[in-house]
């Protein structure tokens, strides 16, 4: 099978390339990713010789249109991913998640490619605090940044294409991912190399806001399950009951580094930022059978801090200019 992955040195597409090599050793890879400030060739560097990776945008029909044509199977990372940074620019936002999404579909329309499109939870907008609710399939989408609101639109986009055009397609919505070669943009990450750095923890806010995390592992395991075993047209939620608020997420980085509990900052708190996400996954498990693997978070989070730990040149070339974004923004 020859499986074009996007957004592939990026940091859920690597994991998913390199399990895919892993466990799936007939597979054919092609990584198709503009390598922006997120994506990182040498995330594939251990996989190098059983992937082809080439550099182009999603929004490059010509390209995008031989890649496709090429494929049986289209897994869809590629976007443009953090919420802060749609903040303070939208406009790649729309071009990669909307724009480029369109591209890859009208590719896919017109090989009959089969197309796996990744997003988010965040369609949903948002849950109150301590309420058993959690996001179902059913929920009406309500998006809160623009971030979202474009994945909000690239999920559309591919529901109307299955509808009107009959793109084999399915849909898979996560919660926030944790584990390695995660940009350290991104929470977890950046107080990881804050903390191996000495430098105390950044939390917006109060750091009441509850996110449900899952190992990336588990995310890309829900994906091979939804390509071999969903249905066609149908979207499913992925989760692993990973609640936790911003600030026990703290606690539990400082106790690892066996700082105090108290060794943190409260700095400028995101505008719109969401509260709470939770996933209802029953869908997942009850009709495919999935079960995540990494159900410690603890544990995951210690393993983490020894990837980022263990791989400083990976990531430190990037951390100056990250916080001094985020110094310009008073976070
Ligand atoms: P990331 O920012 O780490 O990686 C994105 C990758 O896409 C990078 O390699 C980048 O170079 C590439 N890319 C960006 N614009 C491109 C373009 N125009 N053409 C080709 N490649 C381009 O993102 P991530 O966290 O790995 O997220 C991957 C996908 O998973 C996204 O669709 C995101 O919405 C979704 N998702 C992420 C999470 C999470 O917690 N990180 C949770 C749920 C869903
Ligand atoms: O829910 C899935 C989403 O999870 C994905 O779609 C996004 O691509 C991914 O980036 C993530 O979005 P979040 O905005 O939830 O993730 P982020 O890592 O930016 O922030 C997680 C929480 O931590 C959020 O409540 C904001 C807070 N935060 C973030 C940073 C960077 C802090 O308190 N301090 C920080 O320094």
């Amino acid at each position: 099978m020859k499986i074009l992955i996007t957004g592939g040195a990026g940091f859920i597409g690597a994991n998913f390339v390199h399990q895919t090599v892993r466990e799936r050793p007939q597979a054919q890879v092609t990584v198709l990713d503009a390598l922006t400030y997120a994506g990182d060739r040498s995330s594939l560097a251990a996989v190098a010789d059983r992937v082809e990776l080439v550099e182009g945008s999603i929004t490059d029909a010509l390209l995008v249109d031989r890649l496709v044509g090429e494929s049986d199977l289209v897994v869809h990372f590629a976007a443009e991913s953090h919420n802060d940074n749609s903040l303070n620019d939208p406009s790649p936002f729309v071009q990669t998640n909307l724009v480029g999404t369109f591209t890859l579909l009208e590719a896919a329309r017109k090989h009959g490619v089969r197309f796996h499109h990744i997003s988010t939870d965040e369609v949903y907008g948002d849950l109150p605090l301590d309420t058993p609710e959690r996001f179902t399939p059913e929920t009406p989408y309500n998006p809160s940044s623009p971030y979202s609101s474009t994945k909000a639109g690239s999920d559309l986009l591919v529901r109307a294409w299955v509808r009107s055009f009959g793109v084999q397609a399915t849909i898979s919505n996560c919660s926030n991912n944790y584990g390695p070669y995660q940009h350290i943009e991104k929470f977890i990450p950046r107080q990881v190399t804050n903390l191996i750095d000495g430098v105390r923890p950044r939390l917006y806010g109060q750091g009441l806001n509850v996110r449900d995390w899952i190992h990336v592992e588990d995310h890309n395991s829900a994906v091979w399950s939804i390509i071999e075993k969903g249905q066609v047209g149908e979207t499913y939620l992925i989760g692993a009951d990973g609640e936790t608020s911003n600030l026990d997420v703290v606690r539990t980085l400082l106790e690892i580094f066996g700082r105090d509990a108290d060794d943190f900052d409260h700095v400028t708190d995101r505008p719109g930022h969401d509260l709470r996400y939770a996933i209802d996954a029953s869908r997942l498990r009850n009709e495919l059978g999935w079960a995540p693997r990494y159900t410690d978070f603890r544990q995951g989070l210690a393993a983490t801090v020894e990837w980022y730990r263990a791989n400083e040149a990976w990531w430190r070339g990037a951390k100056a200019l990250t916080e001094a974004k985020y110094a310009a923004s008073g976070q």
